[in-house]
């Protein structure tokens, strides 16, 4: 049986797509889910005919927004959480539900320019502030600590002269984070199966 999978997004979702794109052998996308309305992630799934919802964190406790989480992941019967550019920080009682079940990308090479505030392109900022010359991505296990948990792919990418944070941003995009996110969530997905 195919792992069934939930993307959680907060953005444009080219992460998302990627996937879609891809396509994920031993698994299905069962469904999306926004941390706020309007995004593009939401009419990527749409064209894509994936069900998806928003559960918004905004002006609710974390208890709240995460027990109407665990309420949706329960009723899609989802085996593994993607983190596909989701802003939305888990609680450890979160995290805990799911060991090994939930993976999140993130654009740099961790342990550099990772942990808490360093998100979308904070991160790119950061890493051209420091003058490194490579970068790239990176796909983990999530855990209770921020970008802390067991590393399953990574991938370079090189920083050039004149690079901007939007420049250098798509670069890791296109030459890391879309190729490593579906290969990573296959790789797990096939252990998960494995182990059913
Ligand atoms: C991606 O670059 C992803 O790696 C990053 O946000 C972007 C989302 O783009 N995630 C983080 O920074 C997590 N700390 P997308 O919505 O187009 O996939």
């Amino acid at each position: 049986m195919k792992t069934r999978i939930a993307v959680l997004v907060s953005g444009g979702g080219t992460n998302l797509q990627a996937l879609i794109d891809a396509g994920i052998p031993s698994g299905e996308i069962a469904l999306v889910v926004a941390s706020r309305p309007g995004v593009y992630a939401l009419e990527r799934a749409y064209k894509a005919a994936i069900p998806s919802m928003v559960i918004a964190k905004k002006g609710r406790t974390q208890e709240e927004f995460e027990k109407e989480l665990c309420a949706a992941l329960d009723e899609y019967k989802i085996d593994l959480i993607v983190l596909a550019g989701f802003l939305t920080i888990l609680s450890e009682d979160f995290t805990k539900r799911y060991p090994r079940r939930i993976i999140n990308i993130h654009p740099s090479l961790i342990p550099s320019f990772c942990g808490e505030g360093f998100y979308g392109l904070r991160v790119h900022e950061a890493a051209l502030e420091r003058g490194v010359k490579l970068t790239g991505a990176t796909v983990h296990f999530v855990n209770e600590i921020a970008d802390g948990g067991e590393i399953i792919l990574q991938k370079a990418v090189e920083v050039k002269e004149g690079d901007t944070p939007e420049i250098l941003q798509r670069r890791v995009m296109e030459q890391a984070e879309w190729q490593l996110l579906p290969q990573a969530v296959e790789l797990v997905s096939q252990e998960i199966n494995k182990n059913k």
